[in-house]
C-alpha cells in the first residue's frame, strides 16, 4: 500500500518507527515531515497530508502529533478526510470498519510504541464493513 506520513514535533519519534515498520512490511512511505524534534505547527502537516491524499498522492495517511487531537481537529475540515484519532486496536479496527476512516491519527505522548505498531497494522488490514455504515458516511458530507 501507499502511505502518506506526517507528524508535529510531538509525534516524530513515534512517525520515524512507525515508517520503519511499513517499509519493513513492503508498503510504499511518502514522508511529508517533520524531520526533526524542533517545534513546529502541527495544522501544516496535517493540511499538507490531507491535501496529498485528496489529490490521489497515495491510498491512505497516518498523522501524529502530541495527542492527536490537534491534527485531527485539522485533518477533519477538510471534506472527505475521515481522520480517526485511535487509542489501542480495538478502536483502530473499528474506525475501519464502520467509519472507513482514511486517516489514522495517533498521540506521539499518548501512545507506547508497542500499541501504535499493533494499531497501524490492524488499521492497514482492516477492510471498511460498507452496508448501513456507508449510508451514515454520506450523512457526514455536509451539502
Ligand atoms: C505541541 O506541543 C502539541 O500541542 C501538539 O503536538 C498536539 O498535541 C496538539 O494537539
Amino acid at each position: 500500500m501507499r502511505i502518506l506520513i506526517a507528524c508535529d514535533h510531538g509525534g516524530y519519534v513515534l512517525k520515524q518507527l512507525l515508517m520503519e515498520q511499513l517499509q519493513h512490511h513492503g508498503h510504499e512511505v511518502i514522508d511529508l515531515g517533520t524531520d526533526g524534534p524542533e517545534s513546529v505547527d502541527y495544522p501544516d502537516y496535517a493540511h499538507r497530508l490531507c491535501r496529498a491524499l485528496l489529490d490521489g498522492m497515495a491510498d491512505r495517511g497516518i498523522l501524529l502529533c502530541g495527542t492527536g487531537i490537534g491534527v485531527s481537529i485539522a485533518a477533519n475540515r477538510h471534506a472527505g478526510i475521515r481522520a480517526a484519532l485511535c487509542h489501542d486496536e480495538s478502536t483502530a479496527r473499528l474506525s475501519r470498519q464502520h467509519n472507513d476512516a482514511n486517516v489514522l491519527v495517533m498521540g506521539g505522548r499518548t501512545t507506547g510504541p508497542a500499541t501504535a505498531q499493533a494499531m497501524m497494522m490492524v488499521w492497514l488490514a482492516t477492510a471498511f464493513e460498507g452496508g448501513r455504515h456507508q449510508r451514515r458516511l454520506e450523512l457526514i458530507e455536509l451539502k
